[in-house]
């Protein structure tokens, strides 16, 4: 009897999103609220990915990449994400926040001059548009995006890209589960869901709020990865707000031709109660006769990476 095919293949292409870095800069590892250690915390996270031998073609953080928008934040963000991308040879794309300084995240993270422009651009992974927008305001908590980048984004989505796009911002566009949270919301979303209609953006992924939620948006999905840092406490009594330095999280994102799977992947684990070896999980696929057929990206990803780089491009609008 021939094997049995998999309902889907293996994805084309494979993401991780992590966002609410909040790092602080300085050598005497300061702490939020003198307490949570934002560094350590998302050093644990990306030991723990690179341990678990995924191997996303790109790595998306979506803003609070900085606590205060120091230098020395911008810098330890890049010693602790540059050495694992690079050794997958994996894009890496920043996305601004509230919290983050436009000209020391330009200089820190992206290499150009200081401005205090908005930074929005399009990364081209294997065929995949990531498009950054920015949604923070200087000064302000709140999110929004101007006429101007709006009018680029449509500019940028005339053109569709061959897997279709995420879009990846901080602000997410979404209700708000607290009342609270409408001080700080992205403003304006109806101007968005109008330039966003017809277009080929397959999924929109944010932060911000601290905790792992989905939703859609005009019809799209949008999933917001929790904080690396902390999070924020969902059984405080009703109307109350507590963060608590538990529920860290970063999503894993897998692209399929159809659908778009988002993952949460918790910080926290406890103790094994089973266990069964990657060698002993083949042998048992293999004993059911089943056949997960490999996505055409991936493996034109894994046969070509010994001799060359990701494909990526930038387009800056800047
Ligand atoms: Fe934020």
């Amino acid at each position: 009897m021939p094997p049995r095919t998999a309902e889907y293949p293996r994805p084309n292409h494979t993401i991780l999103h992590l966002s609410d870095t909040r790092l602080l800069g300085g050598t005497d590892r300061r702490r939020l609220f003198d307490r949570v250690d934002s560094e350590s915390k998302l050093r644990q996270i990306v030991e723990r990915m690179d341990a678990s031998g995924v191997d996303p073609q790109a790595i998306v953080f979506t803003g609070d990449l900085s606590e205060l928008g120091e230098p020395d934040a911008y810098a330890q963000l890049r010693d602790i994400i540059d050495p694992f991308a690079e050794r997958l040879g994996a894009a890496v794309v920043f996305v601004p926040g509230e919290r983050d300084s436009r000209a020391e995240f330009r200089t820190g993270l992206l290499g150009q001059l200081p401005s205090d422009e908005p930074i929005d651009r399009a990364t081209f992974v294997d065929g995949l548009r990531i498009i950054t927008l920015d949604t923070s305001v200087p000064g302000s908590h709140h999110g929004e995006l101007a006429h101007s980048q709006l009018d680029w984004l449509s500019d940028e989505l005339l053109t569709p890209a061959p897997y279709g796009t995420i879009i990846a911002m901080h602000h997410p566009p979404m209700p708000c589960l607290f009342d609270l949270h409408t001080t700080s919301e992205l403003r304006g979303q109806a101007d968005l869901a109008r330039v966003l209609a017809g277009s080929d953006v397959r999924s929109i992924i944010a932060g911000h709020v601290q905790f792992s939620t989905t939703a859609t948006f005009a019809g799209i999905p949008v999933s917001v990865s929790s904080a690396t840092c902390y999070s924020q406490d969902l059984t405080a009594p009703a109307g109350s707000h507590r963060w608590v330095d538990s529920g860290q999280s970063c999503n894993l994102i897998s692209v399929y031709d159809d659908t778009i799977m988002h993952t949460v992947v918790p910080l926290a684990v406890g103790p094994v109660i089973s266990w069964v070896s990657a060698e002993e999980s083949s042998r048992l696929v293999e004993l059911d006769d089943m056949l997960i057929e490999e996505s055409a990206v991936a493996a034109a990803r894994s046969a070509e990476r010994a001799s060359r780089p990701v494909t990526i491009w930038d387009v800056a609008n800047t």
